[in-house]
């Protein structure tokens, strides 16, 4: 505990410092939430990191995420130091989306719409014509259908059944997942929600449709939040990362927040749902990468950056 709080003052001590904005993700420890907060920085979604990193007059962004975030935000301010505690902060979305096979697959749907989600490779968003994040994905999907012109869909197959459901386009659907909101499972939940009859199912369009389908709200981090304070319930079941507790609780102190279940692929059922990923945002992490900025630096090759800009400043203006 004296540890983590000198930990705590150090790594405080050193933003403040280097005078670095940091943008951390609802899904990081509690710790580094506390810390965003004491340190003036910024805690949101995957759309609104995007923009606030764009729009800050800070020259050092520390992203406190995983490795899509960070390429975001360099993508966006090729000017700005952007660095981040763990480069290996993956995520299993971005990981499963290779950029040649997205090539193979736009030559098999030339006539398609290539719309990526946010987590992925600076190389794939280069590949699509527009880039959604959860909070806007129905939205886009109603837009482009209005179109007429079929999807191509990447690499999220949760979310682009959910886009495609909602929205009624001709979607090609990539066969992705999240490793995290996959686990979760209608039965289970069917389970938690008879020992909680008055609690409303807020879930993250990430999970399968099964549970999507039992949803009282779907919505992205930020709309999951937004929903659980603005609602007169007072009890909810929460389908999405464990960490978002923090801000949940934080943000409604008289209401009761119950975790979705997760079940492991042997059927057992697992108390929580934790993106290992984001877990790689300590203190000790970040206060290396703000000692060392040049090995934790996010870097995009130039035309790539041109490449995944395009689509990303039509994904922010679309939502603006
Ligand atoms: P949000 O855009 O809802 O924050 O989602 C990001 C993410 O990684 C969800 O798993
Ligand atoms: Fe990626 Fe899932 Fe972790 Fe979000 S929770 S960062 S989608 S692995």
């Amino acid at each position: 505990k004296k540890k983590d709080d000198s930990l705590f003052d150090e790594a405080l001590e050193l933003i403040k410092k280097k005078n670095a904005l940091l943008i951390a993700h609802y899904y990081t420890s509690d710790t580094m939430q506390r810390l965003c907060e004491a340190a003036g920085g910024f805690i949101g979604d995957s759309l609104e990191m995007a923009r606030v990193g764009r729009d800050s007059d800070k020259n050092l962004l520390l992203v406190a995420g995983v490795r899509f975030m960070g390429e975001t935000a360099k993508i966006l301010s090729p000017d700005k130091t952007v660095i981040m505690p763990d480069l290996k902060a993956e995520c299993s979305l971005d990981l499963c989306c290779d950029v040649e096979d997205l090539k193979r697959m736009k030559s098999l749907h030339p006539e398609a719409t290539v719309v990526a989600y946010a987590n992925t490779s600076a190389q794939v968003k280069a590949q699509s014509d527009w880039i959604v994040t959860s909070s806007l994905a129905v939205e886009l999907g109603k837009y482009l259908t209005k179109q007429g012109k079929p999807i191509l869909w990447v690499p999220d197959r949760h979310l682009g059944s959910y886009i495609a459901a909602q929205s009624d386009c001709e979607i090609y659907c990539w066969p992705g997942r999240c490793i995290v909101h996959d686990s979760f499972e209608e039965n289970a939940l069917d389970f938690v929600k008879k020992e909680n009859p008055n609690a409303l199912v807020l879930v993250h369009p990430e999970a399968p449709a099964s549970v999507v389908a039992k949803a009282d709200y779907v919505g992205s981090t930020s709309q999951i939040l937004n929903f659980a304070k603005k609602s007169e319930a007072k009890e909810f079941i929460i389908g999405t990362e464990k960490h978002i507790f923090y801000k949940l609780m934080q943000a409604c102190p008289d209401k009761k927040f119950i975790e979705a279940p997760v079940v492991s692929s042997a059927g057992h059922c697992i108390s929580c749902a934790n993106c290992p990923w984001m877990g790689l945002n300590t203190l000790e992490s970040l206060i290396r990468a703000l000692n060392n900025p040049e090995s934790h630096g996010v870097n995009v090759e130039e035309n790539i950056r041109l490449g995944a800009l395009k689509p990303l400043d039509r994904m922010l203006s679309f939502s603006a």
